[in-house]
C-alpha cells in the first residue's frame, strides 16, 4: 500500500518505536526505512521535502499502517517541532548531497545541511529524543593513493567542497549540542554508497544507465580518484546497530573495505554489461575533487560487533546493475536533463 501523504502523525503504539527519519524519501533514507520495517516493530514517519532527489516510489509499497510520508521542510520548526515532539527518535539522513552540485550553487547545502541540522537539534533539545545524524567521511578531506592510513574518528576535519563544509559544520553542531545541552545524540560518517535507488547524477547509476542507453560512462580526470565502495544495505544496517547498541556522543566510521578507484569501477562496469572496457571518455575534472577516501572501521565492528553482509563489490554491482535495468521507468524521466547539465559542463 501506499503510504499516506498527510499533516498528522502515525498513532502512538505502546511499547513501539517511533521512529522519525528525515530525508527518508531519498537513496539512503528510502534503503534505511525498508531495512527497519523488515527488522523491527518500529514505525516511521518520513519527513522529506521531495526535492529533485527524492523516491517516492521507492516507499510505494510500504505499509501504511507503519509508514507515513509527511512533505516539508528540515529547516522549517514549525513542521519540525510537533513532529519531533511525536516521536522517540529521529534519523537525520535529510542533505543536499552532491558535490557537483554544492560546486554550481552552495546556498541550498548551508540552508538544507546547516539550518536543517540546527532545525532538527533544537527540537531533541526540547523534546529530549534520541537522535542519529547521519554524516559522510568527507568531512575528513581526502588522502593520497599511497598512504597507508585511513580515515579514523580521530582524523581532524579538513573538507573541500562546499558539500563535504556543510557536512562538517552540521557534525560539529552535533556535538556542541551534545555537550552544551545534554543532547542524547550519535554521528555515523560513511563511506560512498552503492545500489538500488540511487539518483543517476552519482557515479555508478549514471555509468550503468549510460552504458544501458547504448552510450559512454564519463570518467572525471584521469580516473585515478579513489572512492571506498559499501552497499546500502550494509549502510542501513550499521545505522541500526548504532541507534541499538552506540554510545551516546560518540561517532562511528561506516566503512566495508571497498576502495576502488573510478577507472577500475567504470572497466568492471563494461565488462559486466559485455561492452570493452576501454569504451568509456575522460572528461572534465571536478573542480578541487578528492583524491581518495579510506575507512577505517574497526570502532564500530570490535565495540558494537556490526559486520558488512556484502563482501564481493562485483557481486554487489552486478545485482546493482540488474536494478537499473528492470527501473529504467523510474530513472528513464531523468536522464537527459541530468546528461544535458553535465554536457554543459564538459562533464
Ligand atoms: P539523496 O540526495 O539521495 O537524498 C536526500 C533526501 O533528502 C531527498 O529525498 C531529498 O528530498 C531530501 N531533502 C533534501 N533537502 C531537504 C529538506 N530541506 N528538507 C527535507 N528533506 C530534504 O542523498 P543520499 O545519498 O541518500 O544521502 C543521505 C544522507 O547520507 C545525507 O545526509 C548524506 O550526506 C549522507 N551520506 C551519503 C553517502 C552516499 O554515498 N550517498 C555517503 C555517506 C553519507
Ligand atoms: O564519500 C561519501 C560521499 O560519496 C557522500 O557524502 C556523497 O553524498 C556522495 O555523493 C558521494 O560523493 P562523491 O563525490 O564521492 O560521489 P560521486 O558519485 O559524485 O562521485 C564518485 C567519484 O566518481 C568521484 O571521484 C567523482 C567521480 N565521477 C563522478 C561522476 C558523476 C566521475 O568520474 N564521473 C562522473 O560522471
Amino acid at each position: 500500500m501506499r503510504p499516506i501523504l498527510a499533516d498528522r502523525t502515525l498513532p502512538r503504539l505502546h511499547g513501539v518505536q517511533h521512529v522519525l527519519v528525515t530525508g527518508g524519501a531519498g537513496f539512503i533514507g528510502a534503503n534505511f526505512v525498508h531495512h527497519l520495517l523488515s527488522h523491527t516493530d518500529a514505525v516511521v514517519t518520513v519527513l522529506d521535502k521531495l526535492t529533485y532527489a527524492a523516491n517516492e516510489a521507492a516507499l510505494a509499497e510500504l505499509p501504511a499502517d507503519r509508514c507515513l510520508l509527511v512533505v516539508g521542510d528540515v529547516a522549517d520548526a514549525s513542521i519540525v517541532d510537533p513532529l519531533v515532539a511525536e516521536h522517540d527518535t529521529v534519523v537525520h539522513f535529510a542533505a543536499e548531497s552532491h558535490n557537483d552540485n554544492s560546486l554550481d550553487d552552495p546556498a541550498p547545502f548551508v540552508q538544507t545541511n546547516l539550518v536543517g541540522t540546527f532545525t532538527i537539534l533544537e527540537a531533541v533539545r526540547r523534546t529530549g529524543a534520541r537522535m542519529h545524524h547521519v554524516s559522510t567521511d568527507e568531512v575528513y578531506g581526502d588522502l593520497e593513493l599511497d598512504d597507508p592510513k585511513r580515515f579514523t574518528e580521530d582524523t581532524p576535519y579538513q573538507p573541500s567542497s562546499p558539500y563535504s563544509a556543510s557536512k562538517a559544520g552540521s557534525d560539529h553542531l552535533v556535538r556542541a549540542w551534545v555537550r552544551s545541552f545534554g543532547v542524547a545524540a550519535t554521528i555515523s560518517n560513511c563511506s560512498n554508497n552503492y545500489g538500488p535507488w540511487q539518483h543517476i547524477e552519482k557515479f555508478i547509476p549514471r555509468q550503468i544507465t549510460n552504458v544501458l542507453d547504448g552510450g559512454r560512462p564519463k570518467l572525471y580526470g584521469t580516473g585515478a580518484n579513489v572512492r571506498d565502495w559499501i552497499h546500502v544495505d550494509d549502510h542501513s544496517s550499521a545505522v541500526q546497530t548504532i541507534l541499538e547498541r552506540g554510545r551516546i556522543g560518540e561517532t562511528y566510521l561506516i566503512g566495508a573495505d571497498g576502495e576502488k578507484s573510478n577507472l577500475e569501477v567504470v572497466r568492471l562496469i563494461l565488462r559486466l554489461m559485455g561492452r570493452s572496457e576501454d569504451d568509456f571518455d575522460h572528461v572534465t575534472d571536478r573542480a578541487g575533487h578528492d583524491l581518495r577516501y579510506a575507512i577505517e572501521s574497526g570502532k564500530l565492528r570490535l565495540e558494537l560487533g556490526w559486520e558488512p553482509t556484502y563482501q564481493d563489490f562485483e557481486a554487489g554491482l552486478a545485482q546493482t546493475i540488474e536494478w537499473y535495468r528492470e527501473h529504467e521507468d523510474w530513472w528513464r524521466p531523468h536522464k537527459e536533463a541530468t546528461e544535458a547539465g553535465y554536457a554543459a559542463k564538459g562533464q
